[in-house]
């Protein structure tokens, strides 16, 4: 890979525009989304969405989300958008809800993963939202992390990992949602497959749907070679250099009780911010809703490689509602470990 300076960009018209330029000239550049800082390029530049792969070291097979800006995007890169899919873009759209639809040849299978399908999402940013509009790119944007890392959540994070790898990142601060787009596909007309949990929850879709259900591999390991309904549920994600250990305990007393007498020489400890403290044992908190638990996930998960944290033991989410996205990256971060007291 080639050594380049990382242009740092703000929010202001002159470096949108300059973001907006180099992506369209096949540049690589990440950009501010309402759930994580995605890395972007032209969704139908074979060469730059090659590049994307490149700099994340992602498997090829693993499909990138394409971001548009308004439904005329959709138009250019999907074909035979269901009727329930419409109905979804009106209540969800712009926001955190992935689709999957049939991909038009205009966008090469090298973006798409090799499958004949492409997920498309109108992020709400307004500074992602003024890129791909003044681009007038899709925009293939995964995680603008390296690949099996946290997902980045600030500018910095973003720099932490690409510096040096990519054209420019444009800093539109820490990211609203901090946990990736619920990506769901259609079965069929009316039954919509999560395939990724996210803020918008099965409770929010399942209105809209006759049936609605959850992928296993949300819940279980799933190994490298079986088939999946998404690629990317094959592979460990979201973990930082930290071993994560989630414990499954009955009440915080329990909890503690077990830290106590396992914790050794760089033991830290993940709580919710209404737990008290564990006397002797560090302890970092990530909030006590699903909504501020997946603000603060990996936002914890990068400190704790900061300070240098060989284990930590997690308070264990719930599994219901936008929750459910937390558990899901905890459990990938985990490799599914659980302590269970
Ligand atoms: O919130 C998000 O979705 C962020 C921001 C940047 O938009 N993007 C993101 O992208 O999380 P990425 O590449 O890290 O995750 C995309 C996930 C992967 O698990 C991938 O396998 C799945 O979506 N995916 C993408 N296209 C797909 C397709 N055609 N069929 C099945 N799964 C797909
Ligand atoms: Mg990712």
């Amino acid at each position: 890979m080639n050594q380049i300076s990382t242009k740092l960009l703000h929010d202001s018209p002159e470096d949108l525009r300059i973001a907006s330029e180099l992506l369209r000239n096949g540049e690589l550049v990440a950009i501010p989304t309402e759930t994580v800082y995605g890395l972007g390029a032209d969704a139908r530049n074979e060469t730059a969405v090659r590049a994307i792969f490149a700099a994340k070291g992602r498997p090829a097979d693993n499909p990138l989300i394409v971001h548009i800006a308004d439904l005329d995007m959709l138009e250019q890169i999907a074909l035979e958008i269901p009727e329930i899919a419409i109905r979804l873009a009106e209540q969800f759209w712009s926001g955190a809800l992935t689709m999957i639809f049939k991909k038009r040849p205009e966008i090469p299978s090298v973006t798409s993963g090799g499958l004949d399908t492409v997920g498309v999402r109108m992020p709400s940013h307004p500074v992602a939202r003024e890129i791909i509009r003044l681009s007038g790119c899709p925009i293939a944007a995964p995680s603008a992390n390296r690949s099996g890392l946290p997902s980045p959540t600030t500018a910095k994070h973003v720099l932490d990992d690409m510096n040096g790898r990519i054209a420019a990142v444009v800093d539109g601060g820490q990211c609203e949602v901090g946990v990736e787009s619920t990506v769901i596909c259609f079965d069929d007309p009316e039954t919509i497959h999560i395939l990724r949990p996210g803020c918008i929850s099965l409770e929010d879709l399942q209105p809209f749907a006759e049936k609605i259900y959850i992928d296993k591999a949300i819940f279980e390991q799933i190994s490298p070679d079986a088939k999946v309904a998404s690629p990317g549920m094959k592979y460990k994600h979201y973990s930082p250099k930290t071993k994560i250990l989630p414990v499954d305990a009955p009440d915080f007393e329990s909890f503690s009780d077990y830290v106590k007498s396992h914790a050794q020489n760089g033991t830290y400890c993940l709580l919710f911010d209404s737990d008290p403290d564990i006397p002797g044992i560090p302890c970092m908190r990530y909030g006590d809703t699903g909504i501020a638990q997946a603000h603060d996930l990996f936002l914890r998960f990068r400190e704790l490689d900061e300070v240098g944290a060989r284990l930590a033991y997690v308070r264990m989410p719930r599994q219901t509602g936008a929750d459910l996205s937390v558990y899901n990256r905890l459990m990938r971060a985990a490799g599914f470990e659980v302590i269970k007291l």
